[in-house]
């Protein structure tokens, strides 16, 4: 490490989920809710009110279980949309979680695609005035993905070049990169995640009226979705096997009533597949949006430069909790490679066989580091040396001021 001995924070806020830890490490050392409670009577965003009860609040898994307290989600859609709550989080995150001094360590933080210039500097902000930091690089999520499935890769394909598809509980955003810089006009989102399929299980389980508690029903469709849901290759025939052998694939889920303590079960049976085929037919639980997710990945693809577009099939890279189901990148790797396939097919046609198109090379990648790829790719690259040449100092910002963070210098290309 290039500066002081203790190594850097990395810190993953989602909009589900925030990832904690420091660089060096494999997992962060806390996944907590990005939510936050506040006293009802406390108006954090009225600035008169703020400091009476500046400490009264709490985050995370504690903060779902405050009676009289509000619990706020400061991140919607993976944009932070609430600063002061911001800072409430992030100075329990850095001294009740992390347990550090602030002044100790550099910090890497991460944004979503498309974030906007004046939200980097209400971070830098918050972070060189409140808390002292003595550097900070705010990184692109996707790119962060990218540099995680290097872990599954040969030493020379090392590459900040692909497509990354991100999917969290509030957003699923396909992002073209080429050698580390997104391609911002190319990116496409799609209004299905987690928190979908989740609401899309319950839904399909309230129609069988299978006893859960109706207040705990969200919990339960979210703790089957984890536990049991898989994407099939063909909806059609996995009806089928449920039918012929039922035993086989129908699988029990034990909850306790939290009222009663009286035990339930629920047989979950067509919802494994069903949940996360959403991605595949989002029209099952969106009238409005119809686009498989391999389409729009060829959509993403066909829209970038044409000489970026071999290297980004050949590098589609998953990140994020609900790229975890069984088979997913398997999935879109079949259905974007017979995307692909078709139109070369009709090329080839049109030009009445003078024209015999390359194959184009189809790869998606599934890695170990999937479910936290963005915290883990952060964790990389601020252990390398080169992440404290990048970063934004203390003293830069002191001389120049927030708007020193408006951009963040590409790095990471270096083995
Ligand atoms: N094994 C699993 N299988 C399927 N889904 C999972 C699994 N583990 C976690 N998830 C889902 O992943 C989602 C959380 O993912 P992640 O932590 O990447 O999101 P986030 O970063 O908080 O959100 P975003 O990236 O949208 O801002 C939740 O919906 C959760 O239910
Ligand atoms: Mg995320």
């Amino acid at each position: 490490m290039a500066m002081g001995s203790l190594p850097a924070c990395v810190v993953d806020v989602g909009t589900g989920y925030s990832k904690l830890g420091f660089a060096g490490n494999t997992e962060p050392q806390f996944i907590i809710p990005s939510c936050i409670a506040v006293k009802e009577s406390a108006r954090v965003s009225n600035k008169v009110a703020r400091g009476v009860d500046d400490l009264d609040f709490f985050i995370g898994d504690e903060a779902q279980e405050k009676p009289n307290y509000s619990v706020k989600w400061p991140v919607r859609h993976g944009i932070v949309e609430d600063w002061d709550l911001m800072e409430k989080f992030m100075e329990q995150i850095i001294f009740k979680y992390l347990r550090s001094e602030p002044e100790d360590h550099h910090f890497l933080m991460t944004e979503p695609p498309l974030n906007t210039p004046e939200n980097r500097e209400y971070l830098a902000e918050i972070m060189f005035e409140s808390f002292n930091v003595p550097g900070l690089y705010i990184a692109v999520q996707a790119v962060l993905a990218l540099a995680a499935s290097w872990t599954s890769r040969a030493v020379g394909e090392r590459v900040l070049t692909g497509t990354v598809i991100d999917s969290g509980d509030g957003v699923t955003h396909v992002i073209p990169v080429a050698e580390g810089y997104v391609i911002g006009s190319c990116i496409k989102h799609i209004p299905i995640a987690g928190r979908d399929i989740t609401y899309f299980i319950q839904q399909l389980l309230r129609e069988r009226e299978t006893g859960i508690p109706p207040e705990q029903s969200l919990e339960v469709a979210k703790l089957i979705k984890e536990r049991f849901c898989y994407i099939c290759p063909d909806i059609a025939k996995e009806f089928g096997k449920y039918e012929a052998d039922p035993s086989r694939w129908i699988k029990l889920y034990e909850g306790l009533n939290s009222v009663t303590r009286e035990k339930f079960n629920v047989e979950v049976g067509h919802e494994r597949f069903l949940g996360p085929e959403i991605f595949f037919h989002p029209e099952f639980s969106n009238p409005d949006f119809v686009t498989p997710i391999s389409t729009v990945v060829d959509d993403v693809i066909q829209n970038c430069p044409i000489d970026v577009r071999r290297p980004l099939y050949k590098n589609v890279v998953l990140s994020g909790g609900s790229t975890m189901f069984k088979d997913f990148g398997r999935r879109v790797q079949r259905d974007l490679k017979r995307t692909v396939d078709a139109r070369l097919k009709i090329s080839e046609e049109l030009s009445q066989g003078r024209i015999k198109p390359k194959p184009m090379e189809v790869q998606v990648v599934s890695h170990s580091m999937q479910r936290y790829a963005v915290w883990f790719g952060g964790s990389m690259l601020a252990s390398t040396a080169e992440f404290y040449k990048v970063c934004h100092t203390k003293a830069d910002y002191d001389e120049r001021g927030p708007s020193i963070c408006r951009y963040n210098p590409v790095f990471g290309t270096m083995q």
